[in-house]
């Protein structure tokens, strides 16, 4: 008999001992499906621009867009989320219930030549606004709540008209979803599902992606609408008040930094939920990764597995189109 050094009965290296045993006790799965690619419609039909801090990200006119959205199907990716920068902002951003607005067209064009695309709409005002805001300004500079909640029911049925899908409203504004879930009853559409940024925190890691679309307030910050990162037992409430005002998703985001508000939402909620992977996620590994010090798309997996882990059904992420081809299907 050898020296006995260790006599412990469990040994939790059995079963890693190989990859068929590897494979047989994995607990968490990366599909396609679960993964849902922003994309950033420009006005002028011929903007193919990559937004430098995220390589591999377009902004997209009308002649470029078709070339990016075969690309994003073939990958094996079938969700895609608008963003648009209009012709024109206003003060309140009217060009988002325009029945040939950016994203009106935009949709109305997708669905018609790919009709099997999901197609998701960010419902906000930041990107239309002159002041980058996410809905009406009072005189004191501050958000009015009730008025933007007019202008969200007008983009939402306008959105769905358009023949959305999904509409998600990113606003961070009281009483939202309420207010959209009405608007779109009441005009027919009944079956737009609706996935709430419910939690959604005022964060640094946003700084991309208001490059990419311009939408960087011109005065002051989020803060008054978006939450505060130290509060976690806040998220519960503003999931709680989206789900009973009928969201079918609920989403926080940002995702990796917030991977204890997914488990916790996941936990209490019994709807699917959703992260956002956010811009300033994506430009971390892709900078890193581009002068070799990480190996970028395996650590955009395995932060993206750590969502799926932390009780995430679905993923908003840049790295869709280019990840997809190396996950398996749920289909
Ligand atoms: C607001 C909106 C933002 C993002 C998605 N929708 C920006 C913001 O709140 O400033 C951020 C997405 C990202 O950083 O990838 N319309």
């Amino acid at each position: 008999m050898p020296d006995v050094l260790f006599d412990q009965p469990r040994r939790p290296r059995r079963l890693r001992s190989s990859a068929t045993l590897r494979a047989s006790v994995r607990e968490h799965v990366l599909f396609r499906e679960d993964l849902i690619m922003p994309v950033f419609v420009d006005p002028n039909p011929a903007t193919r621009r990559e937004i430098p801090s995220m390589p591999g990200i377009f902004n997209l006119g009308f002649e470029n867009l078709p070339a990016e959205i075969d690309r994003i199907l073939e990958n094996g990716i079938d969700k895609v989320i608008l963003f648009g920068v209009p012709v024109q902002k206003d003060a309140v951003g009217s060009d988002t219930w325009h029945d040939h607005g950016i994203i009106q067209s935009a949709t109305r064009m997708l669905k018609e030549r790919w009709p099997e695309l999901f197609v998701i709409t960010d419902v906000c005002f930041c990107e239309y606004t002159t002041h980058g805001h996410c809905g009406v300004l009072g005189d004191d500079g501050r958000l009015l709540n009730d008025p933007t909640l007019a202008n969200l029911q007008k983009q939402a049925v306008s959105h769905a008209d358009a023949g959305a899908d999904m509409v998600a409203p990113s606003g961070m504004i009281d009483g939202m979803i309420g207010a959209m879930r009405t608007a779109l009853d009441e005009h027919g559409h009944t079956d737009t599902t609706i996935m709430s940024y419910a939690v959604k925190y005022a964060s640094a890691f946003y700084g991309p992606f208001r490059d990419a679309v311009d939408s960087a307030p011109q005065s002051g910050d989020r803060k008054t609408y978006q939450m505060d990162p130290a509060n976690a037992r806040e998220a519960l409430i503003e999931a709680e008040l989206d789900f009973e005002q009928g969201a079918d998703i609920l989403m926080v985001k940002p995702a990796l930094s917030y991977l204890d508000i997914i488990r916790t939402v996941r936990d209490r909620f019994d709807v699917p939920i959703a992260a956002y992977n956010v811009s300033g996620e994506y430009a971390m590994v892709k900078a890193a990764a581009a002068n070799g010090w990480i190996d970028g798309d395996a650590v955009a997996k395995e932060m993206l597995l750590s969502m799926k882990r932390a009780g995430t059904d679905l993923i908003l992420t840049y790295f869709a189109r280019d990840l997809a081809p190396s996950l398996p299907s749920k289909r």
